[in-house]
C-alpha cells in the first residue's frame, strides 16, 4: 500500500471548505492507502492563540476527524507535537529553504502585503516545518485543498534538494486534489476562500454550526442577477459555488443538479442545498457527540502517536546521520 498523509492546522472551528477540500477525501482514501493523519498544532501557533482555545480546537478537530468517518483501525491519528521528529526534521528543511523561496509563499506574500504587523519567524518559515511533515513519513500522496498545493511542491523541492545533496533519502511527494471542491468560497464573498479565519460568520459554514442556522447561512449566499442555473464559475462564482457544495454533499453530478433546476429559481436551488447542508450537519453533530461520550480521543492519539513516532523516528536518524550529527544517545 501506498502512503498517504495530511493534516489540519486546529486555529478555529472547521469549515465546510475543510470537510470537502480535505476531510472527506480522507475518508475516501483511508481504504486504499496506508493513511497518516495529524493535528498540526505546531503550525497553529505561528499566529497568536490562547492556549485553552488551541486545546479545545485539538480535541474538536480529533473528534471531527472520527465523527467523520475517519477509522482509526485503518488510520494513524495523531498530535504533531506528540512526535518531536517533525520539530527537528522542521529545522533541517529550515536550513535547506532559501529565503526567497520562502517569500513566495502566499500566506506570508499576503500578509506582508496587507501590511500586517507581528508577523512571526514561525509563520514565514512554517512551509519549512510542513515539508518535513509529509518528508518524514515517505508519503507519496497529499491529499489537500488547491491552497496548499504550493507547499507541497515546496516539500518536493526540498526533498530533491535534499537527495542530491546528501542521497536518496527522501520520497517526492504529490499534492492530491479533489476534481470539485480544491476550493470552497465564502458565502458573502465568492471570490474568497472560505476559512476558519473569516470575519464574517455569514460568509462561512462551520461544521459545529447549529444546522438551521447554516441553512440560513445558505439562503442568504450572495448569487448574482443572471437568474439563469448554470455552473459558470467565472461569470456565476457565488452560484457555482453552491452547486459544488451540492454536489460534493449528495454526491451528485453537478451536470445532473443543473439539469433537474432547468427554468428554476435560485430561491429553490438554495431550499434544497439548504436542506442537503442541514442533514449533513445533523449527522456529522450526531456523530461528534457520539465519538465524545464514547472518550475515545486520548486513547486514538496515544495509539497513533507511537504509530507514527516508531516511522518518524527511524527517519531523523537516518537524516542526521546523513547530515553529519553524531548520535550519541
Ligand atoms: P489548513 O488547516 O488551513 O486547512 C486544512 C485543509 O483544508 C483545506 N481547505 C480547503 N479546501 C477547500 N476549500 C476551502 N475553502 C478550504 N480551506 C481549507 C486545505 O487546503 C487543507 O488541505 N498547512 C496546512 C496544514 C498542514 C499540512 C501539513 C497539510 C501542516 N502540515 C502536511 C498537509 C501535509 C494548513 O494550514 O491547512
Amino acid at each position: 500500500m501506498e502512503r498517504m498523509l495530511s493534516g489540519i492546522k486546529p486555529t478555529g472551528r472547521l469549515t465546510l471548505g475543510n470537510y470537502i477540500g480535505a476531510i472527506s477525501q480522507f475518508v475516501k482514501y483511508q481504504d486504499e492507502y496506508e493513511l497518516y493523519i495529524f493535528i498540526a498544532n505546531q503550525h497553529a501557533i505561528t499566529v497568536p492563540i490562547e492556549a485553552k482555545e488551541l486545546r479545545q480546537n485539538t480535541k474538536d478537530l480529533v473528534a471531527l476527524y472520527l465523527a467523520s468517518g475517519l477509522d482509526p483501525e485503518k488510520v494513524t491519528i495523531f498530535l504533531q507535537s506528540d512526535v518531536s521528529a517533525h520539530a527537528k526534521l522542521g529545522w533541517v528543511m529550515t536550513c535547506m529553504s532559501y529565503m526567497g523561496e520562502l517569500q513566495r509563499m502566499t500566506q506570508y506574500k499576503d500578509k506582508t502585503a496587507k501590511g500586517e504587523r507581528g508577523i512571526t519567524a514561525g509563520l514565514f518559515t512554517y512551509p519549512s516545518l510542513m515539508a518535513a511533515d509529509i518528508l518524514l513519513y515517505d508519503a507519496k500522496y497529499v491529499p489537500v485543498g488547491i491552497d496548499q498545493k504550493q507547499h507541497v511542491e515546496l516539500a518536493r523541492n526540498l526533498a530533491e534538494r535534499f537527495n542530491n545533496r546528501y542521497s536518496d533519502t527522501f520520497v517526492i511527494p504529490e499534492p492530491l486534489m479533489t476534481t470539485v471542491g480544491q476550493k470552497i468560497y465564502s458565502l458573502q464573498d465568492p471570490t474568497k476562500k472560505m476559512s476558519k479565519s473569516e470575519t464574517n460568520p455569514k460568509g462561512t459554514i462551520d461544521l459545529l454550526d447549529d444546522p438551521s442556522a447554516a441553512r440560513k447561512k445558505i439562503m442568504s449566499a450572495v448569487t448574482d442577477s443572471l437568474g439563469i442555473i448554470q455552473y459558470d464559475p467565472e461569470h456565476q462564482p457565488g452560484l457555482a459555488n453552491l452547486l459544488t457544495i451540492q454536489s460534493v454533499l449528495s454526491q451528485e453530478p453537478i451536470d445532473s443538479i443543473v439539469n433537474r433546476f432547468q427554468g428554476k429559481g435560485y430561491g429553490e436551488l438554495k431550499r434544497e442545498i439548504g436542506q442537503t447542508v442541514y442533514d449533513f450537519l445533523s449527522d456529522l453533530k450526531a456523530k461528534y457527540k457520539d465519538v465524545l461520550d464514547r472518550k475515545i480521543v486520548d486513547q486514538v492519539l496515544q495509539n497513533g502517536a507511537q504509530k507514527a513516532s516508531s516511522i518518524a523516528n527511524k527517519k531523523i536518524q537516518k537524516v542526521y546521520r546523513k547530515v553529519g550529527f553524531i548520535i550519541t544517545k
